[in-house]
């Protein structure tokens, strides 16, 4: 390589866990306890680009325009460490990151700024890499991230070390119209981070039973995408949310991540349900609900979701694409 500075820009999507992935079998390398499955979302998402300049002095990071808190660049830079190692040199970089969604929104960025962080930095380090080496990589700057780098449905399979732990596609976004209609009950930074809590989750009496329940919805939320059936996915999914919450909440310390109006809406979403309208929920380390609903009720849940009084905004998205250069 011989043209300076080296630069590439990414595009990369959040994505909703439908089998949530929590916990650590190394909390290093981000090797979790279990295979998680998920949608990458078209809305929510991130584009980065990283530019490597041998004049550089140190790593830089910019979110939104500003200059990134020292703890979010250092977590940056450890992760370029990574590629500049594979590419052997040692150049630091400026990464500027934009989100489609408001930081504060209490929608996790980490998947989606570590897939598109990863895709960028590899192309601007000219690394030719496949998307097991890129969701591999992703996967070490946040486990979630790993899912991010395939588009529409993606299986992560746990594995038991670096080579093994990464994730695939299962269908392409295109296959099902499905939706994730956000609903934010409270914004602004979680008290507790996913990284700080997957390391709770041995302490849960309750973890092996997740465990168990997640082995067995595997492959029937496999077979309920693959069938485009929502009635047989919406059940398990919400047993999954609530078993790894049950995990959270009986952690040593406890992790509570529901408020007053996180419970209200799963009480609204039964009864939406009894009075005929499809949706099931599901929740990440947060506050926020996730309904997900096929897009033919689209409208009918997000006006039903907005009619209630805790919910201060809605976000709506539908599967979206893989991580690509821009
Ligand atoms: O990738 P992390 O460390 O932010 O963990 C994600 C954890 C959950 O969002 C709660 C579940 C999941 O599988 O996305």
């Amino acid at each position: 390589m011989n043209a300076y500075p080296r630069s590439a820009t990414a595009n990369a999507g959040a994505n909703i866990a439908l089998i949530k992935y929590w916990g650590v079998r190394d909390a290093t390398l981000n090797i979790p306890l279990n295979d998680s499955v998920s949608f990458t979302l078209d809305t929510t998402r991130t584009t980065t680009t990283v530019t490597f300049d041998p004049d550089l002095p140190a790593d830089e990071l910019l979110i939104g325009g500003e200059p990134a808190a020292p703890a979010a660049t250092e977590r940056a830079s450890r992760h370029l460490d990574i590629l500049r190692e594979m590419a052997g040199v040692s150049w630091r970089a400026r990464i500027v990151s934009e989100n489609t969604f408001p930081m504060g929104a209490g929608i996790a960025s980490s998947a989606s700024a570590f897939a598109a962080l990863t895709v960028a930095a590899a192309a601007a380090l000219g690394l030719s890499l496949d998307t097991r080496a890129l969701s591999r990589i992703a996967r070490r700057g946040s486990g979630s991230a790993a899912r991010s780098i395939e588009g529409g449905f993606v299986w992560w399979h746990a594995g038991i070390d670096d080579a093994t732990s990464y994730a695939e596609q299962i269908a392409p976004p295109e296959h099902w119209d499905l939706c994730d209609i956000v609903a934010v009950v409270e914004e602004g930074e979680k008290r507790v981070s996913s990284a700080q809590g997957h390391l709770l989750a041995e302490s849960s009496p309750f973890l092996e039973t997740r465990l168990s329940l997640v082995h067995k919805a595997l492959p029937r939320v496999r077979e309920a995408i693959l069938n485009r059936d929502l009635a047989t996915l919406g059940p398990i999914i919400e047993t999954d949310a609530l078993a790894m919450h049950f995990v959270m909440m009986s952690s040593q310390p406890r992790l509570f991540y529901w408020t007053g109006a996180t419970l209200d809406i799963l009480k609204a979403i039964e009864r939406w349900r009894d009075e005929g309208l499809p949706v099931w929920f599901t929740i990440d380390a947060g506050p926020n609900v996730h309904l997900i609903c096929e897009a033919n009720h689209r409208d009918a849940v997000a006006t039903a979701a907005r009619s209630l009084p805790g919910v201060r905004d809605i976000i709506i998205a539908r599967p979206g694409p893989g991580a690509t250069l821009v």
